[in-house]
């Protein structure tokens, strides 16, 4: 059977591949969408620097895990800019690369209105960004650079939207290993087990293909190999190069198959327990593990050529793995007793990202610790 895979983001990795962005922006007027701490971690200067009399202003307010009325905060400082900008760089993490597809989407307060309808219902966007979007990440893991999606929560209805569609890929991402070299240890766990989930939840996936096979595997064995000696060596460079390029590649695979069952599960542990989205997403990678060996031969292939043989201790190998850095992966660990666990394996199984899963229904009736 034919196999498509489909990715329009100029993508440009490398150490120091970031100084490139005055080059890209040109003679155009611009923005910077960042976060509070950039600054203090040293990565606002050189890029306001760099890009000169072309930057209408830096817009730093986006929060971790934004949700709607963050959204409209930083519309409205965005709207009341001296002129619309041409170029929007997103300097940061997931929170950032997604708030920042959203407000490109929305120059008006009608395309806003527009905007929120499209991300409570659940429809695509289609329209062209009204501005060129440059995603800058500066984690390893979010993926967000090279993906047509966002994730915006609405704590106060205690719900998760996605805003999705053609207009929402980035026009470029400049992958620069540098600018997560300062990431501290919390943020450059959760990003590199946010980027495992991606990988694994590629090919465990009904949209699975074998270029998003290639590099879910390759991106997950770096992330085995590299993640536990990152955490004991932070500023070390070469790690943090290998870690770019693995969430990059999970990046890639999962942008044309989208998350699985694990990331359904993530939600309600982010909306109840203000748990990080990496920790959210992965503690149950080893119980969603055990229901994806033995549903289809080729998926077996790729999972233990990242675990090895025999395949049937992959669970284990990983549960090791995540309790070796901290993570439980227990759900009663989380506050879910054998009720509440089945009830939200019940819940996500049926949401949007549950139903990608390559698993039958049923299969979540086989126990898992
Ligand atoms: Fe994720």
């Amino acid at each position: 059977m034919a196999a498509r895979f489909h990715n329009p983001v100029d993508v440009r990795f490398g150490l120091g591949v970031s100084a490139s962005l005055a080059e890209l922006v040109g003679d155009r007027s611009c923005v910077v969408l960042t976060f509070a701490e950039a600054g203090y971690l040293g990565l606002l200067n050189t890029t306001v620097e760099s890009l000169g009399g072309c930057l209408l202003g830096v817009l730093d307010q986006v929060p971790a895990n934004p949700d709607v009325q963050d959204l409209e905060t930083i519309w409205q400082a965005f709207i009341h800019l001296d002129q619309p900008p041409q170029v929007v760089v997103a300097l940061g993490g997931g929170s950032v690369i997604d708030t920042a597809k959203a407000i490109c989407t929305a120059s008006s307060a009608q395309s806003f209105h527009q905007m929120m309808n499209h991300l409570t219902q659940g429809l695509a966007v289609e329209e062209r960004l009204t501005c060129e979007l440059v995603a800058v990440p500066t984690t390893a893991g979010t993926g967000s650079e090279v993906t047509p999606w966002a994730t915006i929560w609405d704590k106060a209805a205690q719900k998760k939207y996605s805003l999705q569609g053609p207009a929402l890929w980035p026009v470029r991402a400049l992958v620069d290993p540098r600018l997560s070299q300062g990431c501290p240890a919390s943020v450059t766990l959760s990003s590199g087990l946010d980027s495992l989930s991606h990988a694994l939840e590629a090919l465990w996936n009904r949209h699975h293909n074998p270029v998003s096979d290639a590099m879910a595997v390759e991106a997950a064995k770096t992330i085995l190999r590299v993640l536990p000696v990152l955490m004991t060596d932070l500023g070390n460079l070469g790690l943090r190069t290998e870690m770019a390029r693995a969430a990059l590649l999970a990046g890639l695979a999962f942008s044309n198959t989208k998350t699985a069952l694990a990331h359904a599960i993530s939600y309600d542990l982010t909306l109840r327990l203000g748990l990080s989205h990496g920790l959210a997403c992965s503690f149950c990678l080893p119980a969603v593990l055990e229901r994806a060996l033995g549903l289809e031969a080729s998926r077996d292939n790729c999972l233990a050529a990242i675990f090895g043989d025999p395949l049937e201790q992959a669970a284990t190998r990983l549960r090791a793995f995540l309790n070796q850095l901290g993570v439980e992966t227990s759900f009663v660990a989380y506050g879910y007793d054998s009720a509440a666990e089945a009830a939200l394996l019940d819940q996500a199984i049926m949401s949007p990202r549950g139903q990608n899963f390559l698993g039958p229904l049923g299969s979540l009736a086989r126990s898992g610790r």
